[in-house]
């Protein structure tokens, strides 16, 4: 049986990364085959080097705009016949062609239950509305921030304390439990998106 082969889009540190490494590297059929950033210095790279994952990197300012670069990132990652595409803290935003070309083929973590808190600090949003829970979103990505097809979603109290840290350590571990299981469900030909209603169906026998 071929490998179902993932590819990751980073931009920081990376810690999804890792647990993605950990988690499914090589295991139930999945293989991460490249990690690509559009920061050279970006942890994650380094992850990707420590555990022999060919890396590339894709600076905005190498490109006249977005879309070339976007087209660039697409072409690497059409040549490494990648079937998934994997936003781990990727804090760029992708062109409409790309997601296009890659429709349903690119997942994100967003760390809040979505439709609330969508963009940036999602978990600060959460914490200066006075939620009681909030939690982890892994959706499709689609033209719109954050707005794609829910794959998974867990819900995460939010501790007495209303600490940040406190509470983005909770959902940092829950990211990493969460983000490679969707990759595991769908490497399984698990889950399909109605696209009319955009509804994601997950067949769990
Ligand atoms: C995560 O909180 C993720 O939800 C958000 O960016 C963060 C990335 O963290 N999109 P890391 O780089 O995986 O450590």
């Amino acid at each position: 049986m071929t490998a179902f082969r993932v590819a990751v889009l980073a931009s920081g540190t990376g810690t999804n990364l890792q647990a993605i490494l950990d988690q499914l590297q090589g295991r139930d059929g999945i293989e991460v085959v490249a990690v690509a950033s559009d920061q050279p210095g970006a942890q994650a790279l380094e992850r990707a080097e420590g555990a022999g994952v060919e890396t590339g990197t894709f600076e905005r300012g190498d490109y006249e705009d977005r879309e070339a670069r976007d087209a660039a990132i697409g072409d690497w990652l059409t040549e490494r016949e990648a079937e998934l595409i994997v936003l781990a803290g990727y804090m760029q935003l992708l062109s409409p062609s790309f997601v296009e070309r890659f429709r349903h083929r690119i997942v994100n973590v967003h760390p809040a239950l979505l439709p609330s808190f969508p963009g940036l600090d999602a978990i600060e949003q959460a914490l200066a509305h006075g939620v009681m829970v909030t939690g982890v979103t892994v959706h499709f990505v689609d033209e719109g921030v954050d707005s794609g097809p829910i794959i998974l979603q867990r819900p995460v109290p939010v501790p007495p304390s209303r600490d940040l840290d406190e509470l983005e350590a909770a959902i940092h571990a829950t990211e990493h439990a969460l983000l490679p299981e969707a990759i595991r469900l769908i490497a399984s030909g698990r889950v399909t998106v109605d696209d009319s209603s955009r509804v994601v169906r997950i067949d769990r026998e």
